[in-house]
């Protein structure tokens, strides 16, 4: 038997920058996946978690989406074929401490824990950024969701008590200290996010006809001194000035934590949920009612939405001494609020699948 655990990641600023070639912060949690796989003699691929039928498919098959967890798995499968490498039979039983829906890319940390145990098992040269370029390329083409380069490669690259500094321009990763004495804290929304759901495409192709209309190759091209030059329509503006903003934010995040200033650190996480609540509108009232709460409790740096919104959950920076009271606080306060009673999770930056790569 192989063992893989591969993390959940928690987006901290730069919000929708990953496929606009910008920059991203985010950690690797030390809630996750794990796999634990071997190659079979009987030429059946098995895949099973509990709490689902296990999924068994000929290892011969040419294989097709099923609108099932499984296609996390079996997307990997068909991506490594494509990429002209031989698969054959194997099992692979998945165990998740991840709540599903949360935003904590669950989806990622499958994909990845696959990757890494077939890279194993079949003993495949991919370097640990390969390995998250599967990962995506079997989201973007098997499961169909066109997202950027983050959740696969925190999930790869994570360190335990380090940031990650993601350039998705250079497709460069730098580990950056997190400060110490502080926490993150994650509270669920309550209502659930789904990619899939359309809007997440529609911002990406709002964010590409920006960069068009400013005539350059990608968003990141643009200072917000530029674009506040530039005299683009409303909603298109607005989606623009929220990738600049995020990647001015980011620049910025990375010299406080550089500095272990927290406080800052958390300002610009704030001002993150402030510009998608207005420009890039991928927020929800029940989103908006978390963060602030959450930012009125003593202690707390910041908070913002995290991942790609439309629901899911917020994170919030959160002094260690304080963050006890923060979390009843917060919880208390949104059930009086909105009726939700929901749950809040504390996690530490932790190891991600190829952590000492
Ligand atoms: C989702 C996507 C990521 C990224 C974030 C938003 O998590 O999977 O690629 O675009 O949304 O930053």
């Amino acid at each position: 038997m192989t063992r893989v655990f591969a993390p959940g990641r928690v987006e901290l600023l730069g919000n929708h920058t990953d496929y606009n070639e910008g920059v991203v912060l985010s950690a690797a949690l030390d809630l996750g996946i794990a796999v634990n796989g071997a190659l079979s003699d009987d030429g059946r691929i098995v895949i099973s978690s509990e709490g689902f039928a296990p999924v068994e498919v000929p290892a011969g098959q040419a294989l097709e989406r099923t609108g099932e967890w499984s296609d996390y798995a079996l997307g990997v499968v068909a991506t490594l074929r494509a990429m002209g490498a031989e698969v054959p039979g194997f099992t692979a039983q998945y165990a998740s401490t991840l709540p599903a829906g949360a935003g904590l890319s669950s989806s990622a940390a499958m994909e990845v824990g696959t990757a890494v145990l077939l890279r194993e098992l079949l003993g495949l040269s991919l370097t640990p950024l390969e390995v998250a370029k599967l990962g995506r390329r079997a989201e973007n083409e098997f499961v169909g969701v066109g997202c950027g380069l983050l959740d696969q490669v925190s999930s790869v690259f994570g360190r335990r008590q380090h940031a990650i500094y993601l350039d998705c321009r250079a497709e460069t990763v730098e580990r950056i200290p997190f400060p110490a004495g502080v926490d993150l804290l994650i509270v669920q929304s309550g209502v659930a996010h789904a990619l899939k759901g359309g809007e997440y495409d529609e911002r990406r192709a709002q964010c590409f006809e920006a960069a068009r209309r400013l005539g350059v190759p990608a968003l990141r091209d643009v200072s917000s001194a530029q674009l506040a030059a530039a005299a683009l329509p409303d909603l298109v503006g607005r989606r623009a000035a929220h990738i600049v903003g995020e990647n001015e934010r980011v620049f910025a995040a990375v010299e406080h934590l550089r500095a272990g200033d927290a406080a800052a650190f958390g300002r610009l996480m704030t001002a993150s949920h402030e510009s998608s609540r207005r420009n890039f509108e991928n927020s929800t009232p029940q989103l908006d009612a978390l963060v602030e709460i959450a930012t009125a409790q003593p202690g707390v740096y910041g908070a913002r939405l995290t991942g790609g919104g439309f629901g899911g959950a917020i994170v919030a920076v959160v002094a260690s001494e304080a963050l006890e009271a923060a979390r009843a606080g917060i919880l208390a306060a949104y059930e009086a609020r909105t009726g939700i009673a929901t749950q809040a999770i504390v996690c530490h930056p932790g190891d991600g699948a190829l952590a000492d790569a």
